[in-house]
């Protein structure tokens, strides 16, 4: 069992975040989850839910599913000597990826992927938003220099994915990868034939 904490924020894609926590959950691990407060707002408009019912259906997975306050800096996941194995923001909105670049820790959220850094911690982030500007490409660029792992939410299309829950596994499967636990949520390229 390890210990993840999974941010959701005002990007479009609250889905990620959500298929994401249900693959955890099935693994047994524990999440500390935060939302920002557009982040709960997108994901009851994208998903046509409110937050507590998709809670209650997550927790059927399994009931270690934490979650925190967006103002509560006093959570343990503020702190560095509260140990996780790693943090993935997922979808993650250009606003909080500044925020994660800045080191300005104004919330919950960005405090705790300030502290995944300052520990060298695992941190990924999946952002979501198109064009983009240079702004938001110097701040992802930085990010991956100091070592945050940048996994845009940009699906491929050569697995042939024939539903939408394919293309988010195929992102999703990406960032569990990351975390280092092994699935077959996409398929992994093994040569192909042009006249296939
Ligand atoms: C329906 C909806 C979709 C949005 N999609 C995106 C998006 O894909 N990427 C993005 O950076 N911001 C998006 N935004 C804007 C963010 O929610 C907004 O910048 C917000 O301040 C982000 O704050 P947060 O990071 O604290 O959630 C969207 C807003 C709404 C209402």
């Amino acid at each position: 069992m390890a210990r993840y904490i999974v941010g959701i924020t005002g990007a479009s894609g609250s889905i990620y975040g959500v298929r994401l926590m249900e693959e955890l959950l099935k693994r047994n691990h524990e999440i500390h989850l935060v939302l920002t407060n557009n982040g709960e707002k997108v994901l009851s408009y994208e998903l046509r839910k409110d937050l507590k019912s998709i809670i209650e259906e997550l927790k059927i997975f399994n009931e270690k599913l934490l979650i925190h306050d967006i103002n509560n800096l006093f959570a343990p996941i503020a702190s560095g000597s509260f140990k996780v194995d790693g943090m993935v923001i997922i979808p993650c909105s250009m606003s909080t990826l500044a925020e994660v670049s800045s080191g300005a820790s104004k919330n919950l959220l960005g405090r705790a992927a300030d502290v995944c850094i300052k520990e060298k911690r695992n941190l990924i982030l999946v952002p979501r938003e198109t064009p983009l500007s240079p702004i938001h490409l110097r701040n992802m660029l930085y990010l991956s220099e100091i070592g945050v792992k940048i996994l845009p939410a940009m699906p491929g299309f050569y697995h042939h994915p024939e539903s939408i829950d394919d293309i988010v596994n195929s992102i999703v499967g990406r960032v569990l990868e990351g975390l280092g636990i092994e699935n077959t949520l996409y398929s992994k390229w093994c040569g192909g034939n042009f006249n296939d």
